[in-house]
């Protein structure tokens, strides 16, 4: 076992150009964490686009973003996986939700400059995780109500991202 952490990293623009004709049983464990980050995917940008959408009509009201946030703190606290809402544009409403570490950063990166999907296996003495990092465009024109400078931002790029960390298992 080789001690300490060795990140190994893949940056691919979507993630079903990764898969070989006959996957390994490795292999098929990594697109098993894929899917499950594309469905997680899903429903939390949904549940996002509905708050904002039928709850938010004024700056005063609470966000769907800080409701995201206080929900992905709950999912971490009962162990199922880390998820992190935030900014690529270097402005953040808040200052914690920049890019923190080497995978954070270069994803906001790759994002910004238009894909919209990045990832990375990490292999540690505690396992293989897929670190993934998800695009998040202005879906809606009430983004830019909280978020003014989302305007500057050409139209379909991302705003922000998700970052997910996953064990493959
Ligand atoms: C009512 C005001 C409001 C609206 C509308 C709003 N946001 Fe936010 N947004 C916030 C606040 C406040 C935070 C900081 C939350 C925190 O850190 O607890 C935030 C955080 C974020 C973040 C994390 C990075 C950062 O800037 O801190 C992203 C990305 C984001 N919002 C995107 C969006 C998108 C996309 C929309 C439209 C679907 C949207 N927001 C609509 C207020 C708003």
């Amino acid at each position: 076992m080789v001690k300490g952490v060795v990140v190994s990293l893949v940056l691919v623009g979507a993630a079903p150009r990764f898969l070989p004709a006959e996957p390994k049983e490795e292999d098929a464990a990594v697109e098993r964490t894929r899917r499950t980050v594309r469905m997680l995917d899903d429903v939390y940008k949904a549940a996002v686009v509905l708050i904002t959408d039928k709850y938010v009509h004024d700056e005063d009201d609470f966000p769907a973003g800080s409701a995201a946030i206080a929900l992905f703190d709950a999912v971490r606290k009962k162990g199922w996986h880390d998820v992190r809402l935030l900014d690529v544009t270097g402005e953040p409403y808040d200052a914690k939700n920049r890019p923190r570490d080497e995978f954070e950063k270069k994803a906001a990166e790759q994002l910004r400059k238009g894909r919209d999907y990045v990832e990375s296996i990490e292999s540690t003495p505690d396992g293989r995780f897929l670190r993934a990092a998800t695009a998040i465009p202005v879906v809606m024109p009430k983004c830019t109500m909280c978020h003014p400078h989302y305007k500057d931002v050409p139209a379909g790029r991302a705003v922000g991202m998700l970052s997910y960390r996953l064990r493959i298992e």
